[in-house]
């Protein structure tokens, strides 16, 4: 595969596993120098950083904190010299009433503006990529009406930091359908209008393609079968 982002360095949040690691995965592929942040995955993070090709970063933080948002990014872009590339795909995915919904709001929504606002802050070019999720079209996430709402809220910042942040950084999102499901649910995830859901690669291939294409900005890429044309089709 071409190099195309060779002397690139990224941080990928919740990049130990699932979408996350597939994500790591895709950029060190195309040349880039990549920090895996987890939260409890430490043994999937330490086994990713040894695979990866181009030296890893593993780094552990909550999200939900403040302190420890800091403390994420300033070992990143220490290590790495500063943070090319940004994908926020950490997040929580929970039903209504399973989490506190201030929790639920700092690692959905506060984190990865807090995150991209210290990319922004930095001299030279970036890049910065949210993982949101195909209900941003509008649809009700029934039974996951905060999660989706925190989602969409991610999503409605994006066009105002691209315009803010030009020329210097780049924003845009990928919204993901129904790839994997929730570990812990193990529920269906609905149906696509293609003949198969996403995976995890192809998400992750979308977020790698926006890195390297330095023409587009305040765009988001879903990935999701084509589920949101389904929606509005009834
Ligand atoms: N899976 C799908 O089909 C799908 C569909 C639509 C949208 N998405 C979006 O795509 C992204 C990736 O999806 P996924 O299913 O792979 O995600 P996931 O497994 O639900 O979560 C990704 C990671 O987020 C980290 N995380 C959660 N709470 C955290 C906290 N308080 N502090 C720090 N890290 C925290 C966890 O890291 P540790 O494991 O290290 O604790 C987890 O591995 C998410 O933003 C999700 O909303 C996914």
């Amino acid at each position: 595969m071409a190099a195309s982002l060779q002397g690139k360095t990224a941080l990928v949040t919740g990049g130990a596993r699932r979408i996350g690691a597939a994500i790591c995965r895709a950029l060190a592929a195309r040349g880039a120098v990549v920090a895996v942040h987890y939260h409890h995955s430490e043994a999937e993070a330490v086994a990713l950083g040894r695979e990866l090709a181009n030296g890893t970063l593993t780094v552990r933080g909550d999200l939900s904190q403040p302190a420890e948002r800091e403390w994420i990014f300033r070992e990143a872009a220490e290590w790495l010299g500063r943070v090319d590339i940004l994908v926020n795909n950490a997040a929580q995915f929970v039903r209504d009433g399973e989490s506190d919904v201030a929790v639920l709001r700092a690692v959905n929504v506060t984190a990865p503006l807090e995150l991209a606002a210290r990319v922004s802050e930095q001299t030279t070019g970036g890049c910065v990529v949210h993982l949101l999720d195909a209900w941003v079209d509008g649809s009700e996430g029934e039974g996951y009406r905060e999660y989706a709402a925190s989602k969409r809220e991610l999503a409605d910042s994006l066009a105002a930091h691209a315009r803010e942040w030009a020329p210097r950084v780049r924003v845009n999102g990928v919204a993901p359908g129904p790839a994997l499901a929730p570990e812990r649910q193990r529920e269906a995830a609905g149906r696509v209008l293609l003949a198969e859901r996403p995976t995890a690669e192809a998400v992750a291939h979308a977020v790698a393609f926006l890195a390297e294409n330095e023409a587009i900005t305040g765009q988001i890429l879903y990935v999701d079968g084509g589920q949101h044309l389904m929606r509005r089709m009834f």
